[in-house]
């Protein structure tokens, strides 16, 4: 059954959608069944995807209006990677909404019956916390809130908990939230840090050590229509995404068997075989990790990065799917 995630916070430009384009392109890559669903009227999410919003035949207002089948809005945009988009016409949904009944179950009657075909369903939420917000946390199993460091996100996250704590006791019993990311952070400077620690003291145990840095491939990406990983692999924001990713799988219980699987190959292979896989490892990285690594070698997110390369390597030589279908 898939998980279900909602990024959200009601503030605008806070990095929802380039976050649920990267995680949902990423886990694809990594063989993960993922379907993307844009909630956001502003199509950006769909946009970001390589689509025209505004020329959509289909969209999810369709599914909403129970005037089109899933399978005619559903776009497949790879094997692994399915999409449903929106446009501006879902404003006027928004509006009739208020008046029907059940109005915060739609989302969720549209997703149940196709639950178990995905691995993750991730959700990208408009910047309020209107009907669609409403019926985006309904639907999911989690959310994931995503804070840029500015003082108005941060003023955003107690309503938006408000909020989560009304739809976990009435609508949702099951939400859970899932951690907290920080965008386009700069922690050069002593504002971006500050907030950092503030969150760090509210949410001890959600504040995801990965981060987003801001770089400009991530905005050229979206401008072409790509997720980062197509667009540049090797850049600071795939990187970024990549580690970001990697925490937000770590908790599901498939992901922590595989790493523990590489752990335990790579600590029984000879300390020489060891070397040559590190070494190569890191020059799979990017000129500029490399360099810090140098420096910084126990940071933990580069440690972190230099371990995703490692199992990358480790995959060719003995894939994990191999294992778990002949061993287990
Ligand atoms: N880490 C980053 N570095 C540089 N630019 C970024 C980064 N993350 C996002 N951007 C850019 O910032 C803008 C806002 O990002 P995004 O659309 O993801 O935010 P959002 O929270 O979804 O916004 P909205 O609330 O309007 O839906 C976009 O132009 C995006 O390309
Ligand atoms: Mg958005």
């Amino acid at each position: 059954m898939a998980n279900i995630v909602s990024f959200i916070i009601q503030k605008g430009g806070c990095g929802k959608t380039t976050t649920t384009v990267n995680s949902a392109g990423y886990l694809a890559r990594q063989g993960y069944k993922v379907l993307a669903v844009d909630m956001d009227p502003q199509g950006n999410m769909t946009q970001h995807f390589g689509y025209d919003s505004d020329a959509l035949e289909n969209s999810l207002v369709h599914l909403f209006l129970k005037k089109k089948p899933f399978d005619e809005v559903l776009i497949k945009r790879e094997e692994n990677l399915h999409i449903l988009p929106n446009n501006i016409e879902m404003t006027t949904v928004e509006y009739t909404l208020y008046k029907s009944m059940s109005r915060e179950y739609i989302l969720r009657d549209i997703l149940t019956p196709v639950m178990n075909e995905y691995d993750f369903i991730l959700i990208d939420c408009p910047p309020n916390l209107g009907i669609l917000s409403i019926n985006s946390l309904v639907a999911s199993t989690e959310f994931m809130l995503v804070v840029s460091p500015e003082f108005f996100p941060m003023r955003a996250i107690k309503p938006l908990y408000e909020t989560y704590l009304m739809i976990k006791s009435k609508l949702n019993h099951t939400l859970q939230l899932k951690g907290v990311v920080m965008t386009m952070c700069d922690f050069r400077t002593r504002h971006a840090q500050e907030v950092r620690n503030i969150l760090q003291k509210n949410f001890p145990h959600k504040l995801y050590q990965a981060f987003i840095r801001n770089n400009v491939a991530l905005k050229e990406a979206a401008s072409r229509g790509q997720s980062i990983f197509e667009f540049d692999p090797r850049s600071i924001g795939a990187f970024d995404y990549q580690n970001f990713a990697e925490e937000f799988l770590r908790e599901y219980e498939p992901a922590r068997k595989k790493r523990q699987y590489y752990d335990n190959f790579f600590s029984n292979l000879a300390n020489q075989e060891q070397h040559d896989i590190l070494q190569f490892a890191k020059k799979n990285l990017t000129a500029y990790i490399q360099h810090r690594l140098e420096w910084h070698e126990n940071a933990p997110v580069l440690r972190e990065a230099l371990i995703i390369e490692r199992n990358k390597i480790l995959e060719k030589i003995k894939p994990y799917r191999n294992y778990s279908i002949h061993d287990e």
